[in-house]
């Protein structure tokens, strides 16, 4: 097996320094010139400096191609949740093992772990597009059973092994394979004139290829209001709820210094905000309260106003734990076909969030009330949510954790 490489940092441009919370106010570009006080000041681009960022470059390098952690190089690419990258992999030459990182959780935000199976889904859609064109087939084989029996929040807990069988030959990579390193999470208001191209819908409305993963759309009409109301409702929810935005926002990364330190997280950089806000942002010391009353205004005025398509995922049972996989793999899939296609995406998954929170403290069933009447059945749990649409502002990557500090012996 390949010795696993150290990473060097990719060229790029200067970064901000900036503190940051969940959400800030309003719509912007990437570059701008702020007048301030008679300055002009340069605010952040989409660059990206560091070696927090340098997996983004080296996913498919020399160093790791034709190997086994090459698949495990592209699968920390992969969308998670909150960029807590709650993956860890045991890596030999004829298998990997995936493993849920229980320590990297959400806390009050997933409380059952059910996020942390979609983003490890993620993970294992993009090892599954690696494999041929390193050289591997690769059958994937996940772990039965329920979330709601993972009780233990610490240590590694199998979810999926990747069988390899060596190739005679590596086969042409897919053009999802090649849009891995493209596909980021875009977080900035899109045009609601523009729905995204036909031929992307299209490929929404091919089947997942699993009976029991369903996708959802709704572009206008009582639906989509009723999908825009219990996406805002549950941000209120979120903010008024201590427990939840703590948690929420401990992940989040305020300056570089941070970023290198935990390459892992949101950041300033991702949030979607305006030139101005981002740097206000960055430089104000501001209170939570507006902070979240920020996020707030965010999603309903900007992210939810400007999307032309919005959209759920929904499977028989949310908390089983191949079923939240399988609907990682096909966001993952979706997202990487929508990178190729110049759709930008981000997921808004507070609705099921509450689902999760309300079933954790044994409250009532509001929020699991209010989606099943959005898929016409309690049949049809929605487990995740999201936002479509072209954008004129390119999403920036966020941060990933060294390879090395993702495998395990
Ligand atoms: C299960 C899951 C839940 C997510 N929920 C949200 C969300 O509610 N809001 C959001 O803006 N992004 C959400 N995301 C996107 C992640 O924050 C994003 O994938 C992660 O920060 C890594 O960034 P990237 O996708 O640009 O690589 C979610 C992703 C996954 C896989």
């Amino acid at each position: 097996m390949a010795e696993i490489p150290t990473f060097h940092p990719v060229a790029a441009g200067p970064a901000c320094r900036a503190s940051t919370r969940r959400g800030f106010l309003g719509a912007g570009g990437t570059t701008v010139f702020v007048a301030s006080g008679g300055l002009i000041t340069a605010a952040c681009s989409v660059a990206r400096p560091g070696p927090a960022y340098a997996p983004w470059a080296l996913w498919n390098d020399p160093a790791v191609r034709g190997s086994p952690l090459a698949l495990v190089a592209a699968g920390v690419l992969a969308a998670n949740p909150h960029d807590t990258q709650p993956w860890l992999f045991h890596v030999q030459e004829g298998s990997i093992e995936v493993f849920a990182d229980t320590s990297r959780n959400l806390g009050a935000m997933d409380p059952f772990l059910r996020e942390m199976h979609i983003g490890l889904g993620c993970a294992l859609e993009n090892m599954a597009l690696a494999a041929p064109a390193n050289g591997y087939g690769a059958e994937i084989e996940t772990i039965p059973g329920s979330v709601l029996d993972l009780k233990d929040r610490h240590g590694p807990a199998h979810a999926a092994t990747v069988r390899l069988t060596r190739l005679e030959s590596p086969q042409s990579p897919s053009s999802a394979y090649h849009a891995i390193p493209r596909r980021h999470t875009n977080r900035f208001p899109y045009d609601r004139r523009r729905p995204p191209p036909r031929a992307w819908r299209d490929t929404l409305a091919a089947p997942s290829g699993d009976p029991g993963v369903r996708l959802f759309l709704f572009d206008e009409g009582a639906g989509r209001t009723g999908y825009d109301s219990v996406v805002i409702d549950a941000t209120k929810a979120i903010i008024s709820d201590a427990a939840m935005i703590a948690d929420s926002d401990r992940w989040f990364r305020g300056d570089d210094a941070e970023i290198e330190k935990y390459r892992s997280g949101p950041t300033l950089a991702v949030a979607g905000l305006s030139p101005m806000n981002r740097l206000l942002a960055g430089a104000l010391p501001l209170p939570p309260k507006v902070k979240h009353d920020a996020w707030l205004a965010q999603t309903r005025d900007s992210q939810l106003a400007s999307a032309p398509l919005t959209g759920l995922i929904a499977v028989r049972d949310r908390y089983d734990r191949a079923a939240a996989m399988a609907v990682g793999r096909l966001w993952q899939r979706i997202h990487l076909a929508a990178a190729d296609a110049g759709v930008a995406l981000q997921p808004l998954n507070q609705p099921m969030e509450m689902v999760d929170r309300d079933r954790s403290l044994g409250r009532g069933d509001e929020w699991e009330r209010r989606l099943a009447a959005l898929t016409g059945s309690p049949d049809w749990q929605a487990t995740f949510s999201f936002r479509a649409g072209v954008c004129s502002h390119p999403a920036s990557a966020s941060p990933r954790r060294a390879l090395s500090d993702t495998i395990i012996a």
